[in-house]
Protein backbone atom coordinates (compact mmCIF):
# COMPACT_ATOMS: atom_id res chain seq x y z
CA UNK A 1 0.00 0.00 0.00
CA UNK A 2 1.05 3.48 -0.64
CA UNK A 3 2.82 5.65 1.76
CA UNK A 4 0.21 8.16 1.25
CA UNK A 5 -2.51 6.23 1.07
CA UNK A 6 -5.80 7.41 3.15
CA UNK A 7 -6.22 3.67 4.01
CA UNK A 8 -2.73 3.12 5.75
CA UNK A 9 -3.48 2.01 8.98
CA UNK A 10 0.08 3.37 10.24
CA UNK A 11 -0.38 7.33 9.64
CA UNK A 12 -3.78 7.10 12.02
CA UNK A 13 -3.59 9.87 13.78
CA UNK A 14 -4.62 10.25 17.76
CA UNK A 15 -5.61 6.62 16.99
CA UNK A 16 -5.09 5.73 20.70
CA UNK A 17 -6.90 8.50 22.01
CA UNK A 18 -9.79 7.76 19.18
CA UNK A 19 -10.21 4.03 19.33
CA UNK A 20 -13.23 2.72 21.33
CA UNK A 21 -12.28 0.62 24.55
CA UNK A 22 -15.44 -1.24 25.06
CA UNK A 23 -17.83 -2.44 23.69
CA UNK A 24 -20.50 0.17 24.82
CA UNK A 25 -18.37 2.96 23.01
CA UNK A 26 -17.92 0.65 19.29
CA UNK A 27 -20.25 2.43 17.08
CA UNK A 28 -22.34 0.29 14.83
CA UNK A 29 -21.89 -3.36 13.41
CA UNK A 30 -24.82 -4.27 15.97
CA UNK A 31 -25.93 -7.97 15.32
CA UNK A 32 -21.62 -8.31 15.84
CA UNK A 33 -21.43 -6.71 19.29
CA UNK A 34 -24.65 -8.78 20.64
CA UNK A 35 -23.17 -12.00 19.38
CA UNK A 36 -19.54 -11.12 20.86
CA UNK A 37 -20.87 -10.01 24.19
CA UNK A 38 -23.70 -13.39 24.72
CA UNK A 39 -20.06 -15.68 23.76
CA UNK A 40 -18.24 -13.22 26.36
CA UNK A 41 -20.38 -13.45 28.72
CA UNK A 42 -21.12 -17.06 28.70
CA UNK A 43 -17.27 -17.83 28.70
CA UNK A 44 -17.28 -15.59 31.63
CA UNK A 45 -20.27 -17.40 34.01
CA UNK A 46 -18.71 -20.76 32.79
CA UNK A 47 -15.33 -19.28 33.82
CA UNK A 48 -13.84 -20.84 30.56
CA UNK A 49 -12.10 -18.85 28.27
CA UNK A 50 -13.61 -17.18 25.28
CA UNK A 51 -14.10 -19.23 22.06
CA UNK A 52 -11.54 -18.42 19.60
CA UNK A 53 -12.59 -15.30 17.04
CA UNK A 54 -12.13 -15.08 13.39
CA UNK A 55 -13.07 -11.14 12.17
CA UNK A 56 -12.96 -10.26 8.31
CA UNK A 57 -14.02 -7.25 6.44
CA UNK A 58 -12.81 -4.36 4.87
CA UNK A 59 -9.37 -2.28 6.12
CA UNK A 60 -10.69 0.57 8.68
CA UNK A 61 -13.77 -0.98 9.53
CA UNK A 62 -12.82 -1.82 13.40
CA UNK A 63 -11.42 -5.82 13.85
CA UNK A 64 -8.45 -4.30 15.67
CA UNK A 65 -10.17 -2.11 17.93
CA UNK A 66 -12.76 -5.01 18.67
CA UNK A 67 -9.91 -7.52 18.91
CA UNK A 68 -8.83 -4.48 21.74
CA UNK A 69 -12.83 -4.46 23.08
CA UNK A 70 -12.57 -8.08 23.73
CA UNK A 71 -9.64 -8.25 25.71
CA UNK A 72 -10.93 -5.46 27.50
CA UNK A 73 -14.66 -6.77 28.25
CA UNK A 74 -13.17 -10.00 29.34
CA UNK A 75 -10.70 -8.04 31.94
CA UNK A 76 -7.84 -10.61 30.07
CA UNK A 77 -4.17 -8.93 28.82
CA UNK A 78 -3.54 -9.01 25.08
CA UNK A 79 -0.48 -9.83 22.73
CA UNK A 80 -0.77 -8.53 19.61
CA UNK A 81 1.18 -10.11 16.46
CA UNK A 82 0.63 -10.27 12.73
CA UNK A 83 0.51 -13.45 10.18
CA UNK A 84 3.65 -11.93 8.61
CA UNK A 85 5.69 -11.41 11.36
CA UNK A 86 5.63 -15.04 12.35
CA UNK A 87 7.88 -16.95 10.14
CA UNK A 88 8.88 -19.72 11.63
CA UNK A 89 7.36 -22.18 14.10
CA UNK A 90 9.66 -21.38 16.91
CA UNK A 91 8.37 -17.98 16.54
CA UNK A 92 4.37 -18.80 17.22
CA UNK A 93 5.91 -21.61 19.97
CA UNK A 94 7.92 -19.16 21.74
CA UNK A 95 5.03 -16.50 21.72
CA UNK A 96 2.00 -19.27 23.04
CA UNK A 97 4.13 -20.51 25.42
CA UNK A 98 4.55 -17.33 26.94
CA UNK A 99 0.94 -16.25 27.19
CA UNK A 100 -0.97 -15.31 29.85
CA UNK A 101 -3.18 -18.12 31.12
CA UNK A 102 -7.10 -16.98 29.92
CA UNK A 103 -5.23 -13.75 27.88
CA UNK A 104 -6.41 -12.94 23.70
CA UNK A 105 -3.68 -13.62 21.36
CA UNK A 106 -4.13 -11.48 18.41
CA UNK A 107 -3.32 -12.51 14.81
CA UNK A 108 -3.71 -9.73 12.59
CA UNK A 109 -3.71 -10.27 9.07
CA UNK A 110 -3.97 -14.12 9.57
CA UNK A 111 -4.31 -15.11 6.17
CA UNK A 112 -0.39 -14.29 5.91
CA UNK A 113 0.33 -17.45 8.13
CA UNK A 114 3.55 -19.67 6.54
CA UNK A 115 1.67 -22.97 6.14
CA UNK A 116 4.29 -24.71 8.68
CA UNK A 117 3.69 -21.88 11.28
CA UNK A 118 -0.25 -22.75 11.02
CA UNK A 119 0.36 -26.00 11.66
CA UNK A 120 1.42 -25.49 15.00
CA UNK A 121 -1.84 -23.40 15.84
CA UNK A 122 -4.15 -26.23 15.22
CA UNK A 123 -3.58 -28.83 18.20
CA UNK A 124 -2.58 -24.79 19.99
CA UNK A 125 -6.39 -24.28 19.34
CA UNK A 126 -7.90 -27.32 20.08
CA UNK A 127 -6.31 -28.77 22.88
CA UNK A 128 -3.84 -26.34 24.42
CA UNK A 129 -1.09 -28.16 23.39
CA UNK A 130 2.10 -27.80 22.00
CA UNK A 131 3.88 -30.22 19.39
CA UNK A 132 8.10 -29.89 19.93
CA UNK A 133 9.76 -31.71 17.69
CA UNK A 134 13.31 -32.26 18.80
CA UNK A 135 16.20 -33.69 16.36
CA UNK A 136 16.25 -34.87 12.98
CA UNK A 137 15.79 -37.94 10.90
CA UNK A 138 15.17 -41.37 12.72
CA UNK A 139 15.67 -40.41 16.06
CA UNK A 140 13.55 -37.58 15.56
CA UNK A 141 11.11 -37.12 18.85
CA UNK A 142 8.20 -35.30 19.45
CA UNK A 143 6.41 -34.07 22.44
CA UNK A 144 3.79 -32.11 23.96
CA UNK A 145 4.04 -29.42 26.12
CA UNK A 146 0.50 -27.94 27.61
CA UNK A 147 -0.08 -24.49 26.97
CA UNK A 148 -1.75 -21.54 29.26
CA UNK A 149 -5.54 -21.42 28.22
CA UNK A 150 -5.99 -18.28 25.71
CA UNK A 151 -8.31 -17.11 22.96
CA UNK A 152 -7.32 -16.74 19.98
CA UNK A 153 -8.89 -13.70 17.69
CA UNK A 154 -7.43 -13.44 14.09
CA UNK A 155 -8.34 -10.52 11.48
CA UNK A 156 -8.22 -10.84 8.02
CA UNK A 157 -9.42 -8.79 5.18
CA UNK A 158 -9.55 -11.89 2.99
CA UNK A 159 -11.36 -14.33 4.63
CA UNK A 160 -11.09 -16.41 0.98
CA UNK A 161 -7.27 -16.29 1.65
CA UNK A 162 -7.61 -18.15 5.28
CA UNK A 163 -7.36 -22.29 4.79
CA UNK A 164 -10.40 -24.79 5.56
CA UNK A 165 -8.04 -26.65 8.64
CA UNK A 166 -7.78 -22.74 10.62
CA UNK A 167 -11.47 -21.68 9.54
CA UNK A 168 -12.87 -24.42 11.25
CA UNK A 169 -11.02 -24.25 14.55
CA UNK A 170 -12.75 -20.63 14.95
CA UNK A 171 -15.85 -20.80 17.22
CA UNK A 172 -16.72 -17.89 16.10
CA UNK A 173 -16.48 -15.94 12.73
CA UNK A 174 -17.94 -12.75 12.10
CA UNK A 175 -17.59 -10.40 9.13
CA UNK A 176 -17.78 -6.13 9.55
CA UNK A 177 -19.37 -4.25 6.70
CA UNK A 178 -18.89 -0.58 6.06
CA UNK A 179 -20.82 1.69 7.93
CA UNK A 180 -23.84 3.72 6.98
CA UNK A 181 -23.67 6.99 7.07
CA UNK A 182 -25.22 7.72 10.43
CA UNK A 183 -23.39 5.89 12.35
CA UNK A 184 -19.97 7.37 10.83
CA UNK A 185 -21.81 10.78 11.95
CA UNK A 186 -21.90 9.63 15.10
CA UNK A 187 -18.40 8.51 15.08
CA UNK A 188 -17.40 11.67 13.77
CA UNK A 189 -18.47 13.61 16.66
CA UNK A 190 -17.75 11.07 18.98
CA UNK A 191 -13.89 11.97 17.74
CA UNK A 192 -14.40 15.70 17.55
CA UNK A 193 -15.51 15.72 21.18
CA UNK A 194 -11.76 13.80 21.81
CA UNK A 195 -10.28 16.15 19.76
CA UNK A 196 -11.79 19.10 21.02
CA UNK A 197 -12.66 20.26 17.42
CA UNK A 198 -15.27 22.56 17.43
CA UNK A 199 -17.75 21.00 14.19
CA UNK A 200 -21.65 21.76 13.23
CA UNK A 201 -23.75 18.59 13.15
CA UNK A 202 -24.60 19.00 9.30
CA UNK A 203 -20.43 19.77 8.26
CA UNK A 204 -20.17 16.01 10.53
CA UNK A 205 -22.49 14.53 8.13
CA UNK A 206 -20.96 15.79 4.93
CA UNK A 207 -17.59 14.22 6.63
CA UNK A 208 -19.55 11.43 7.34
CA UNK A 209 -21.01 10.86 3.75
CA UNK A 210 -17.61 11.30 2.16
CA UNK A 211 -15.96 8.44 4.25
CA UNK A 212 -16.58 5.39 2.02
CA UNK A 213 -18.61 3.67 4.98
CA UNK A 214 -15.33 3.32 6.74
CA UNK A 215 -14.34 4.81 10.26
CA UNK A 216 -10.62 5.23 9.42
CA UNK A 217 -11.30 7.18 6.78
CA UNK A 218 -14.16 9.49 8.86
CA UNK A 219 -11.48 10.46 11.49
CA UNK A 220 -8.83 10.75 8.67
CA UNK A 221 -11.04 13.62 6.83
CA UNK A 222 -12.33 15.10 10.50
CA UNK A 223 -8.25 15.33 10.79
CA UNK A 224 -7.55 17.02 7.72
CA UNK A 225 -10.87 19.34 7.38
CA UNK A 226 -9.73 19.96 11.16
CA UNK A 227 -6.41 21.16 10.05
CA UNK A 228 -7.91 23.40 7.37
CA UNK A 229 -10.37 24.81 9.28
CA UNK A 230 -7.26 25.82 11.80
CA UNK A 231 -5.01 27.27 9.06
CA UNK A 232 -7.74 29.16 7.05
CA UNK A 233 -10.99 29.61 8.90
CA UNK A 234 -10.23 30.25 12.55
CA UNK A 235 -11.32 26.90 13.79
CA UNK A 236 -14.67 26.59 12.95
CA UNK A 237 -16.02 23.30 11.19
CA UNK A 238 -19.07 24.04 9.00
CA UNK A 239 -20.21 22.96 5.82
CA UNK A 240 -18.08 25.74 3.34
CA UNK A 241 -14.92 24.91 5.22
CA UNK A 242 -15.83 20.91 5.08
CA UNK A 243 -16.53 21.60 1.42
CA UNK A 244 -13.59 23.70 0.91
CA UNK A 245 -10.61 21.36 2.76
CA UNK A 246 -12.05 18.22 0.91
CA UNK A 247 -12.19 19.71 -2.55
CA UNK A 248 -8.22 20.43 -1.20
CA UNK A 249 -7.61 16.89 -0.53
CA UNK A 250 -9.08 15.74 -3.43
CA UNK A 251 -12.04 13.82 -1.81
CA UNK A 252 -15.28 14.14 -4.11
CA UNK A 253 -18.59 13.85 -3.23
CA UNK A 254 -18.86 10.24 -3.39
CA UNK A 255 -15.93 10.37 -0.99
CA UNK A 256 -13.33 8.73 -3.64
CA UNK A 257 -10.24 9.73 -3.70
CA UNK A 258 -7.35 10.12 -5.89
CA UNK A 259 -6.54 6.46 -6.49
CA UNK A 260 -10.41 5.26 -6.22
CA UNK A 261 -11.05 7.88 -9.31
CA UNK A 262 -7.85 6.44 -11.13
CA UNK A 263 -9.02 2.97 -10.88
CA UNK A 264 -11.97 3.75 -12.68
CA UNK A 265 -10.40 6.61 -15.05
CA UNK A 266 -7.67 4.14 -16.17
CA UNK A 267 -10.75 1.38 -17.03
CA UNK A 268 -12.66 4.13 -18.83
CA UNK A 269 -10.34 5.38 -20.95
CA UNK A 270 -7.12 3.17 -20.66
CA UNK A 271 -9.43 -0.23 -21.44
CA UNK A 272 -12.32 0.59 -23.09
CA UNK A 273 -14.37 0.63 -20.15
CA UNK A 274 -13.59 -3.02 -19.13
CA UNK A 275 -12.91 -5.82 -18.87
CA UNK A 276 -9.60 -5.82 -17.60
CA UNK A 277 -7.55 -8.13 -14.97
CA UNK A 278 -6.78 -7.24 -11.54
CA UNK A 279 -3.23 -7.28 -12.59
CA UNK A 280 -2.82 -4.93 -15.35
CA UNK A 281 -5.44 -3.27 -13.67
CA UNK A 282 -3.42 -2.21 -10.89
CA UNK A 283 0.35 -2.05 -12.50
CA UNK A 284 -2.10 0.76 -14.41
CA UNK A 285 -2.88 2.66 -11.47
CA UNK A 286 0.56 1.84 -9.75
CA UNK A 287 -0.39 -0.10 -6.78
CA UNK A 288 0.01 -3.82 -5.54
CA UNK A 289 -3.08 -5.67 -6.72
CA UNK A 290 -3.82 -6.93 -3.50
CA UNK A 291 -4.31 -3.33 -2.75
CA UNK A 292 -6.57 -2.43 -5.55
CA UNK A 293 -8.76 -5.99 -4.47
CA UNK A 294 -8.73 -5.85 -1.04
CA UNK A 295 -8.56 -1.99 -0.25
CA UNK A 296 -10.52 -0.24 -3.05
CA UNK A 297 -12.78 -2.34 -5.09
CA UNK A 298 -14.57 -3.68 -2.04
CA UNK A 299 -15.96 -0.18 -1.80
CA UNK A 300 -16.19 1.13 -5.64
CA UNK A 301 -18.35 -2.86 -5.57
CA UNK A 302 -20.50 -2.04 -2.69
CA UNK A 303 -21.64 1.67 -4.32
CA UNK A 304 -22.19 0.45 -7.88
CA UNK A 305 -19.06 2.07 -9.68
CA UNK A 306 -17.44 -1.16 -10.77
CA UNK A 307 -18.59 -4.43 -11.95
CA UNK A 308 -16.81 -8.02 -11.43
CA UNK A 309 -17.09 -10.59 -14.21
CA UNK A 310 -15.26 -13.64 -15.01
CA UNK A 311 -13.27 -11.63 -17.58
CA UNK A 312 -12.05 -9.30 -15.27
CA UNK A 313 -13.16 -5.56 -14.51
CA UNK A 314 -15.80 -3.32 -15.68
CA UNK A 315 -16.82 0.15 -15.08
CA UNK A 316 -20.36 0.54 -15.00
CA UNK A 317 -22.68 3.65 -16.60
CA UNK A 318 -23.21 4.80 -12.96
CA UNK A 319 -19.19 5.27 -13.04
CA UNK A 320 -19.06 6.56 -16.50
CA UNK A 321 -21.70 9.63 -15.17
CA UNK A 322 -19.77 9.84 -11.88
CA UNK A 323 -16.49 10.78 -14.13
CA UNK A 324 -18.66 12.84 -16.50
CA UNK A 325 -17.74 11.16 -19.64
CA UNK A 326 -20.16 9.26 -22.39
CA UNK A 327 -20.27 5.59 -21.90
CA UNK A 328 -20.01 4.33 -26.25
CA UNK A 329 -21.23 1.48 -25.06
CA UNK A 330 -24.26 3.19 -24.20
CA UNK A 331 -24.83 5.79 -25.69
CA UNK A 332 -27.47 8.68 -24.20
CA UNK A 333 -30.70 9.27 -26.53
CA UNK A 334 -30.70 12.79 -26.60
N1 LIG B 1 -17.18 0.97 15.44
C1 LIG B 1 -16.31 1.96 15.63
N2 LIG B 1 -16.64 3.02 16.38
C2 LIG B 1 -15.78 4.04 16.53
N3 LIG B 1 -14.55 4.10 15.97
C3 LIG B 1 -14.17 3.07 15.21
C4 LIG B 1 -15.01 1.95 15.01
N4 LIG B 1 -14.37 1.08 14.22
C5 LIG B 1 -13.18 1.62 13.93
N5 LIG B 1 -13.05 2.82 14.53
C6 LIG B 1 -11.91 3.74 14.39
O1 LIG B 1 -11.28 3.44 13.15
C7 LIG B 1 -9.92 3.13 13.35
C8 LIG B 1 -9.55 1.95 12.46
O2 LIG B 1 -10.08 0.76 13.00
P1 LIG B 1 -9.20 -0.59 13.10
O3 LIG B 1 -7.76 -0.26 13.16
O4 LIG B 1 -9.76 -1.38 14.22
O5 LIG B 1 -9.56 -1.23 11.71
P2 LIG B 1 -9.11 -2.64 11.11
O6 LIG B 1 -10.37 -3.31 10.66
O7 LIG B 1 -8.27 -3.36 12.09
O8 LIG B 1 -8.26 -2.23 9.83
P3 LIG B 1 -7.06 -3.05 9.08
O9 LIG B 1 -7.71 -4.11 8.27
O10 LIG B 1 -6.42 -1.99 8.22
O11 LIG B 1 -6.15 -3.56 10.14
C9 LIG B 1 -9.78 2.84 14.83
O12 LIG B 1 -8.56 3.28 15.34
C10 LIG B 1 -10.91 3.59 15.48
O13 LIG B 1 -10.47 4.85 15.89
MG1 LIG C 1 -6.24 -3.79 12.00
Amino acid sequence: MREDSILNPTLDEHDLHLRPRRLAEFVGQQAVKERLEIAIEAARTQDRPLDHVLLSGPPGLGKTTLASIIAAESDAGIRITSGAALERPGDLAAILSNLEEGSVFFIDEIHRLPRAVEEILYPAMEDYQLDIVLGKGPAAQSIRLDLPHFTLVGATTRKGKVTAPLRDRFGLEDRLDYYTDEELGTIVTRSARILDVHIEAEAAKVIASRSRGTPRIANRLLARVRDFAVARAAGLVDVETTDRALRVYEVDELGLDKVDRSILESIVHKFGGGPVGLTTLAIAVGEEPETVEDAYEPFLLQIGLLQRTARGRMATDLAYRHLGVENPGHPRLL
